[in-house]
Formats: C-alpha cells, structure tokens, sequence
C-alpha cells in the first residue's frame, strides 16, 4: 500500500516537472537554427518530434517552413492564446489533393487565413490561380512566408503574383471574383464564428462565390449551420509516404463548402461526411457518408446543415 502511495507521489511529481520543463526544453526548437544543428546529430537528429524535422518539402524547395511556434508567440494585444491555433505546417500532399478538387483553378484567388510561414501558398503556386494571398497574426512568421515566397518566385517567375500581409485574418479584405479560402485550422470557435458572420456578410453584397477549404475542420459544425454555404467536398487523405514521420498522423481530413451563391454545381461523391472530434480542439476525423455510416463509439457528432 505503502509502495503504491508513493509510486502515485512520484507519478505525479515527474507529469509536474514536465508541464515546468518542456516549454523551456522546447524553446530552443522554435529557432530553425537550433532545429538544423540538432538534425545533424546522428541519434538525436532521429528522434526530434515529428513538427520539428525538416520537412521534405523544405529539402525540395530551399524553403523555412518547418518547426512549431506556440501560440503564447502567436498572441497579440487582441487576440487572446486560447484563441490561437501554433504554427505547425499542412502536408503538401494533402493541400494538393483539396485543390485538386476545385477543379480549374485559373479564375479563383488563393487566400490562406493563418498563412504561418506559407507552406500552403507556396503548394498554391505549383497551380495557375489568378492571385495567391496570405494573411498571418505573428510578425515574425510573416516575415518568414514573405521570404520563402520571395525564393519560390525567383526559382519560378511564371508561377501566380503572392502577397504576404500581417494582419488578423478577421478582418483581412476578401477580393473581387471566385474565392478559395484556405484554413489550416488557424483559430479557435470564437473566431471561426466571427470569421463567419464576415463572410456571410461579404457574400450578400454579391462578392464570391466562395470556395472554403478547411484543413482538420475542428469547427466545421459553423459552416455547416450557415445559410450562405453547402458542402462541396469532404475525404480522408493520407499523407505521402515521403511525408510519413514528418507529422503526427499518417493521414488529415478536409472539408470544402461552397457558397450558395456560387453556380449551381453538384458536390463531390461523400461530401456530407459528418465531422467527429477526436481530440477536442485538435483534431477533426470523418464519419461514412449520411444514412450509411456507423457512429464511431467515441467523439462528438456533427451532422452537415443541421
Ligand atoms: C496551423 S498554422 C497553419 C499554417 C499554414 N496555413 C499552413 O497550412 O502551413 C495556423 C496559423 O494561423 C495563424 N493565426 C491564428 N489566428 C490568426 C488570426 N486571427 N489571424 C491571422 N493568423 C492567425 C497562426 O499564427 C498560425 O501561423
């Protein structure tokens, strides 16, 4: 009994000191720098976590757009860090098939809302969109995306013109034509539904239509309320194997609504796949299409339009 209270005492005592220690063990991981050096020891490189190796992508191009920023260096004056999704980035592999499901993307605008260091932008320039655009609420991160955008435009002057603007994507001005909104889970609910009401807004004054892509959907149950949207798309995509061990999952769900005002076009096979979240605030996975699906024994159901 006695051995039993105090392997309790110990379990606790070590959870303790590492909620205390791993931010500060982590801090230095947040500096590319620091993430390459450590990479290029033989043992430890092999067991950084998952976020913060180099990701293929950034071999391929030149590019900064691994590594992890935390949302307590995120946060502003006004927007508060439970609002705040960190800086992680999107398979490349998995953005590519969201767009890919746009069909022609010549007369869309790309807009990534939480462009981070412009992973997903960068993925939009290898498709002839009319113009790709980003906003990001961290500085730092911003500067970052301006320059691996800058590397890519250089390598490829004929890929779409880019701009980085810092900003909070609440309020970042939409443009004129076919819109493919990009979200990468980048906020919390409060925000999504803010970022809604704008939208809803923007497309009664006739602006759009509207595509929005959302990445890990966590609050998809907001679009899915709305009267301005529908559902266009929705799948489960695995990450490439060259990818594998370079994210925590091996595969990502993706969720495309269109706005209603947009021409009237049939929706991918399964697009009212229900969200579940399995981890709350994390991670959203999909359900088998409506009136075919077994619920999952866990997690938290969301029906399309409901
Ligand atoms: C998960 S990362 C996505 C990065 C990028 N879109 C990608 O796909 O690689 C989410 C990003 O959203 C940004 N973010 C969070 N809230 C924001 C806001 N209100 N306005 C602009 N950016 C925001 C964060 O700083 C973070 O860089």
């Amino acid at each position: 009994m006695r051995a039993e209270v105090l392997d309790q005492k110990f379990q606790a005592f070590s959870q303790r000191m590492k909620d205390r220690f791993k931010p500060l063990l982590s801090a230095p991981l947040h500096y590319t720098s620091v993430r390459r050096g450590l990479e290029m020891i033989p043992y430890l490189g092999a067991r950084l976590p998952a976020w913060h190796r180099t990701h293929p992508f950034d071999r391929q191009y030149g590019t900064d757009t691994s590594g992890v920023l935390s949302a307590q260096r995120i946060v502003t004056d006004k927007t508060p860090a439970s609002e705040i999704c960190p800086y992680t980035g999107s398979q490349p592999s998995i953005i590519r098939r969201a767009i890919a499901a746009l069909g022609e993307t010549d007369k869309f605008h790309f807009v990534d809302l939480g462009c981070g260091k412009g992973r997903a932008m960068i993925v939009a320039t290898e498709f002839p969109f009319r113009s790709i655009r980003g906003v990001e609420l961290s500085s730092r991160l911003a500067r970052i995306a301006r320059r691996n955008l800058a590397r890519v435009g250089r390598c490829f002057p004929a890929r779409p013109p880019v701009a980085v603007v810092e900003g909070n994507a609440i309020t970042f001005p939409l443009p004129e034509g076919k819109i493919a909104l990009f979200l990468y889970h980048p906020f919390g609910l409060e925000l999504l539904s803010h970022l809604t009401i704008e939208m809803e807004s923007f497309l009664s004054r006739g602006n759009g239509p509207l595509y929005l892509i959302y990445y890990n959907p966590v609050h998809g149950d907001v679009l899915d309320a709305s009267p301005a949207f529908t559902r266009w798309y929705a799948d489960t995509l695995p990450y490439d194997d060259s990818e594998l061990g370079f994210g925590p999952d091996t595969e990502d769900n993706v969720v495309i609504w269109r706005s209603i005002n947009g021409e009237a076009a049939t929706p991918h096979p399964h697009a009212d796949r229900p969200i579940i979240i399995t981890k709350p605030k994390l991670r959203a996975e999909l359900a088998e299409s409506c009136g075919t699906h077994t619920l999952p024994a866990q997690g938290q159901l969301m029906s399309p339009n409901n």
